[in-house]
């Protein structure tokens, strides 16, 4: 997508071939920065301090960062110590998993002297084949978004998300966006309702931000205001991203979705869920029994970052001192609740058969 008319991803490599360079999202919406990684430790640390974050984009970058191990110490040693500094940087987004398995599959084979070249080539594929999904994404999306319109006439579709599945929570085009961008790029007149997604406010910051780019008209809502506007028929569909879905179709994403959905069914309102397929945990039936949940530092929740009026940006306390806070980041939407699920291989129930009726070699597998 296009920041000031340059076309940008998410992650790339350097000239050099030996870095790595991320658009480093604590700073937006306030600045648009660009930081380097240099070494498995800076990957590691821009996954879990969050300047990179959304599941497909956290695969990317663990697979980039199994690659600047792999400059620093491309052994057997090396390649295991990478993958488990990596898997513990966050724990619910299961693309992580995806991508160190993928690289390991890759490299473990090769001798030690040409695991560098080849896990950059590798990550670099898995960055270009989360762009060609998520497109796909976009096009399975497209055709829901245009049956309401069509019954709305000239009035614009609303589509309420909540957090930030957008371009910059992948390599490009986002999951939950895709089908937005594309109805904006076909000419339908769409609007989304942004939830802010407090603690740290991924919508306000990052949603608003890249649809505010994009020209696509929005208004940024405080996270409990989903249910007030889908009561007066304000919302047309909700779509949201998923950091790992199970392979019966329980989804979790960002903490708040559950909410979402309930409000939804109460209302009559669809309430769908885009994903790539490295986002299907096909190893796990039960979400709210199995998925992990990220319990995040309770700074999050007392302290809120933004900017002052005189242009500094910081952390501002919202509660009395030394108040306990509890931070869970994710939470588990059971598949009954979700209209259907967006994939790259098209849309299909929330339901076992419905994932195994796309991914039919995943029930050989
Ligand atoms: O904590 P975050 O910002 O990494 O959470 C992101 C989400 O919950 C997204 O909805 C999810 O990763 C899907 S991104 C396409």
């Amino acid at each position: 997508m296009r920041v000031d008319g340059v076309p940008y991803r998410t992650i790339w490599p350097a000239e050099d071939g030996r870095r790595v360079r991320v658009i480093d999202q604590r700073a937006l919406p306030h600045a648009f920065r660009i930081a380097e990684l240099a070494s498995l430790a800076d990957a590691a640390e821009a996954i879990a301090d969050m300047w990179v974050r959304g599941a497909p984009l956290i695969g990317a970058t663990a697979a980039y960062g199994v690659a600047l191990a792999m400059v620093e110490d491309p052994s057997d040693a090396g390649l295991a110590r990478a993958e488990d500094r990596l898997r513990r940087t966050r724990p619910t987004a299961v693309n992580l998993r995806w991508a160190l398995e993928a690289m390991r599959a890759a490299l473990a084979p090769l001798r030690p002297e040409r695991r560098a070249a080849a896990a950059f080539a590798r990550a670099a594929a898995i960055a270009d084949e989360d762009v060609a999904i998520n497109r796909a994404i976009g096009a399975a999306g497209l055709p829901l978004i245009a049956a309401i319109a069509a019954r709305k006439r000239d009035a614009p579709v609303n589509v309420l998300t909540h957090c930030n599945a957008g371009w910059l929570a992948t390599v490009d085009w986002g999951t939950a966006t895709a089908p937005i961008y594309r109805a904006a790029e076909a000419g339908i007149a769409v609007h989304v309702w942004v939830d802010e997604t407090r603690p740290r406010n991924q919508g306000a910051a990052l949603t608003a931000w890249e649809l505010g780019r994009h020209g696509v008209p929005q208004t940024l809502i405080v996270d409990n205001a989903g249910g007030h506007l889908m009561q007066r028929g304000a919302v047309d569909m909700v779509i949201v991203g998923t950091d790992r879905t199970t392979a019966r179709g329980d989804v979790a994403n960002k903490i708040g979705t559950y909410l979402k959905a309930l409000a939804a069914r109460d209302c009559g309102v669809p309430f769908y869920v885009a994903l790539p397929s490295p986002t299907i945990d096909w190893s796990l039936q039960d979400g709210l029994r199995d998925v992990p949940i990220e319990e995040r530092d309770p700074a999050e929740v007392t302290d809120v970052l933004g900017r002052a009026p005189d242009g500094r940006v910081g952390p501002v306390r919202v509660c009395p001192d030394a108040t306990p806070a509890a931070n869970p980041a994710f939470d588990v939407t059971p598949a009954r609740l979700v209209t259907a699920l967006i994939t790259e291989r098209g849309v299909c129930p929330a339901s076992a058969e419905g994932l195994a009726g796309l991914f039919p070699e995943r029930l050989r597998a």
